[in-house]
């Protein structure tokens, strides 16, 4: 896939996509701006190279309507500070007024467009509208892993409307991360999957089958593994549903040779609450009026002890209600354990990223993906639409020259 690199950047208009779908609090202030961070370097490159920079993304889902509270306002002054140079927010990301300011832009300026899902064809993948953000631009750039998985007009549409569609550096990076961790890995490959459920991480399950080595289960969806086994977790959250498909997975894992690890005991306390007295307990000791909210000691001790071994590391979902103090040891055990060992270790999704840079570690890990359901997609083995778009685009261009 060709980069920012790869094209003649100056002079010209640049629209990159990025995805500033970014924390806000009450107040509207920025609570983790680690999205803006890591677009840096496609917009400091493009930058350095004289072109005239336009910023898309989206923030939030406010579904086609005009919401100051979805403004991004808060992302153009966050970047405008990171990047030292200031960046005018247009009034809307389509239209006159923001064609205006387009054409009259000098090589270096930056403007960032207003919020792409204020209009519905952003979601609808909608041509016209995907034509109107191309006419803003000589070179489209895509920036935006995290919403690659979305077929929207600023990912995919808009790359029948512009000739020269290239990826920016974190787009390459996070596909080239992937790919050596899934396509080409070291071995052992080690993932660890956690989370609320396992409705939401089946299709990446089976998937992960038929490539890793061994698979730690932690979070909620370790009850429904443990009770389709015939273990009776108490009050804890399961997917009863699931039991059946939970005990087939835990089936195929053993006719692969994989090894298939679910916490041996657990935290418990009577309710999801900091102040609630917690216990730790055997999986088959679980009291009948008490609820699983963290892996225990033995099952940390055990899945660190087989990750020590692995030379390739895949996590998403933590494994436990870490968000709540007295049920983060587990996660927090892990953070710990995969920074401190020597292997490829890739961490993805809102939650566990948010984990690793609450432990302090994220300089540890070597690679923390700015994707939640970007990175389950990859994880299915499904493509991620708006790569489909650029790659096509790019062959297009290919025969044109
Ligand atoms: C994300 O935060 O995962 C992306 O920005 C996509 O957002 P969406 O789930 O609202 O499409």
């Amino acid at each position: 896939m060709k980069t920012v690199k790869d094209i003649k950047l100056s002079d010209g208009r640049v629209l990159v996509r990025v995805d500033f779908n970014v924390p806000l609090d009450k107040s509207g202030q920025i609570t983790d701006d680690t999205r803006i961070r890591r677009s840096l370097p496609t917009l400091e490159y493009a930058l350095a190279n004289n072109a005239k920079i336009l910023i898309a993304s989206h923030l939030g889902r406010p579904k086609g309507k005009v919401m100051r509270e979805f403004s991004l306002a808060p992302a153009a002054k966050c970047l405008g500070d990171l990047i030292g140079k200031a960046v005018i927010l247009a009034p809307d990301c389509i239209g006159p007024e923001t064609e205006r300011l387009a054409s009259s832009m000098m090589p270096g300026d930056i403007v960032m467009l207003e919020n792409l899902r204020f209009h519905e064809g952003e979601q609808q993948n909608d041509d016209e509208f995907a034509r109107d953000l191309a006419s803003l631009c000589d070179v489209y750039v895509n920036d935006a892993f995290a919403v690659s998985h979305r077929a929207n007009a600023s990912v995919v549409a808009i790359t029948r409307h512009v000739v020269d569609c290239v990826a920016g550096f974190l787009l390459k990076k996070e596909l080239d991360y992937f790919d050596q961790a899934m396509t080409h890995p070291e071995r052992p490959l080690a993932a660890v999957i956690g989370g609320a459920k396992v409705s939401s991480k089946l299709v990446a399950l089976e998937n992960m089958m038929r490539r890793v080595d061994m698979i730690m289960i932690g979070g909620a969806m370790a009850n429904t593994f443990l009770m389709g086994s015939g273990i009776d977790m108490g009050r804890s959250r399961v997917e009863p549903e699931l039991f059946e498909t939970a005990a087939n997975v835990i089936k195929i894992a053993a006719e692969k040779n994989i090894r298939f690890f679910l916490p041996v005991d657990v935290v418990v306390a009577p309710a999801l609450d900091a102040d609630a007295p917690i216990q730790v307990v055997p999986v088959n000791k679980m009291p009948k009026d008490q609820m699983a909210l963290d892996i225990g000691p033995a099952t940390i001790a055990h899945y660190t002890k087989a990750l020590s071994d692995s030379k390739t590391v895949v996590w998403n979902g933590p494994m436990g209600a870490f968000e709540i103090k007295p049920f983060a040891k587990g996660t927090d055990a892990l953070v710990h354990c995969i920074a401190d060992i020597d292997a490829l270790t890739i961490v993805g999704g809102g939650d566990t990223g948010l984990a690793v840079h609450n432990s302090g570690r994220a300089d540890d890990v070597s690679y923390i993906s700015t994707g939640g359901g970007a990175f389950l997609t990859l994880l299915e083995g499904r493509p991620l639409p708006a790569v489909a778009a650029l790659i096509e685009a790019e062959s297009r261009r290919g025969s044109i020259d």
